[in-house]
């Protein structure tokens, strides 16, 4: 079945299926093989500390593929930027768009806080910006600032909470209604049906984060991949942790680790999750040979 969404068509992708961005594991031997499997990987700048290793990153990364791939810039907010001797805000990455830019990246993600001059310099070159946020407010000053996606979170996802988040069934339904550009569903997406859910809820692709941590490309110890296939979804911590933004414990996952039963290459992850929507589609009687939301 050939997917078509707004997503499929700004970036290039087969399926409409975006990494998340992750702090120390996103990286190039990571993402490449998200982009090979059909998807948008993204490598995380954050995890990049001088302009040279980033370049080098950058190369890499053209070498392992030459499906699109895209840059996360996780922005520091004020508050955590004064507190640290070398803030990764939005001036620190400007020299790192460039460098993306030079080597020839069209696909931009901003995330954590507003970036409007990143989005600047990436628009003044042709490229594409998406922003990532939690709440629908957040989602709306992107849109104005320019942006040309927006990933929502829900309360379900992993990494930043906000008070004022909401479910990703509520946040996507209600952008839908808000927003004019392409929406990015994030948060508890683990498995087909929630994949497919996220579409018919209104979103052009998902973002998955926890989900992914699992494959075997996926660059964090064998034992947190081991925890995670093994996380017991009646712990009451399991519950705790879409509420509790101090949980910080890694021995408890996001609720899309309730669908991880195994370690398996990227490539079948995504297989899967495409071969088991294409399944229940056709389980619904659906017998076309492109799934369009456009
Ligand atoms: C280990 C880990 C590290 C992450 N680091 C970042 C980050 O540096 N910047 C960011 O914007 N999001 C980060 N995220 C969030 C993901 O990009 C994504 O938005 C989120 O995981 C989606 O929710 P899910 O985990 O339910 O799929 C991280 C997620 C995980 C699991």
């Amino acid at each position: 079945m050939k997917w078509k969404t707004k997503i499929t068509q700004l970036t290039g992708i087969k399926y409409p299926v975006i990494m998340g961005a992750f702090a120390g594991v996103g990286r190039a031997n990571f993402a490449a093989k998200f982009s090979d499997s059909g998807g948008l990987g993204i490598i995380t700048a954050l995890n990049f500390n001088t302009n040279g290793v980033f370049r080098e990153e950058l190369q890499l990364m053209k070498n392992l593929t030459n499906r699109p791939f895209g840059i996360n810039f996780s922005i520091m907010p004020p508050e955590t930027a004064k507190r640290v001797s070398n803030p990764k805000n939005e001036k620190y990455y400007l020299d790192f768009v460039d460098i993306a830019l030079d080597n020839g990246v069209k696909i931009f993600t901003t995330s954590a806080y507003q970036a409007p001059n990143i989005g600047k310099k990436i628009h003044k070159a042709g490229g594409l910006w998406f922003h990532k946020c939690t709440t629908l407010k957040h989602a709306q000053s992107a849109e104005n600032m320019g942006a040309d996606a927006i990933t929502l979170v829900g309360l379900e996802g992993t990494g930043f909470k906000n008070p004022l988040q909401n479910t990703t069934l509520v946040n996507i339904t209600m952008a839908k209604r808000l927003l004019k550009i392409p929406i990015i569903a994030a948060g508890g997406i683990g498995d087909a049906r929630g994949f497919l859910a996220a579409l018919a809820m209104g979103a052009d692709a998902v973002c998955f984060g926890t989900a992914i941590m699992a494959t075997e490309e996926c660059g964090v110890p064998q034992s947190y991949k081991k925890k995670l296939i093994k996380q017991d979804i009646f712990d009451p911590e399991y519950y705790k942790k879409i509420f509790h933004f101090q949980l910080k414990d890694k021995t408890i996952w996001s609720p899309a680790a309730g669908h991880i039963k195994e370690i398996i290459p990227l490539k079948s992850f995504i297989g899967n999750i495409i071969s088991d929507a294409e399944k229940i589609l056709r389980s619904w009687g659906y017998r076309g040979e492109e799934f369009s939301t456009l």
